[in-house]
């Protein structure tokens, strides 16, 4: 009867020390799912349309705070007007409420672009 219980006892540190292991190992396993995810975001850049759909139409789409709409000729034409390169390079580093990269974070310049021309591409 005591051996066998002790036996039990012995059973239950053992798992009680694989479970240690487990939890020692896991901190590696996620950060290779984390590495490995990191690696899928950058693969190609998003197309006009997949930028504009994620950061600019809350706004553009509707006007917000003056926000010219897509394929609004009259209100895009004075933004036009002053150069591409300056209508970039505004929606780049933000002007008036317009915010820096309109709140895409992790879009690069050239993303931002596709998604100007995006909604200017039908004027
Ligand atoms: C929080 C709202 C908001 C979001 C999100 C937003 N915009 Fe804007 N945007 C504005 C407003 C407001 C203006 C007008 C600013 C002004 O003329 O005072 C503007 C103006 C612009 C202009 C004209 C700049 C100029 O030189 O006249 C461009 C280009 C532009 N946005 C691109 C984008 C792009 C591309 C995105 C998405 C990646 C985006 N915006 C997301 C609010 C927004």
């Amino acid at each position: 009867m005591f051996i066998g219980l002790s036996l039990a006892f012995t059973a239950q540190s053992q798992d009680a020390a694989s479970d240690d292991i487990k939890s020692r190992i896991q901190p590696l396993g996620k950060v290779h799912i984390a590495g490995a995810k990191a690696e899928t975001a950058s693969t190609g850049p998003r197309s006009g349309t997949q930028v504009y759909n994620k950061a600019c139409v809350a706004c553009h789409s509707v006007g917000v705070l003056g926000a010219p709409k897509p394929n609004d000729a009259a209100a895009w034409a004075p933004r036009i007007s002053q150069g591409f390169d300056t209508m970039w390079q505004n929606a780049i580093k933000g002007y008036n409420a317009m915010p820096p990269k309109g709140t895409c974070g992790d879009c690069t310049d050239d993303e931002i672009k596709a998604a100007i021309e995006h909604m200017i591409e039908g004027i």
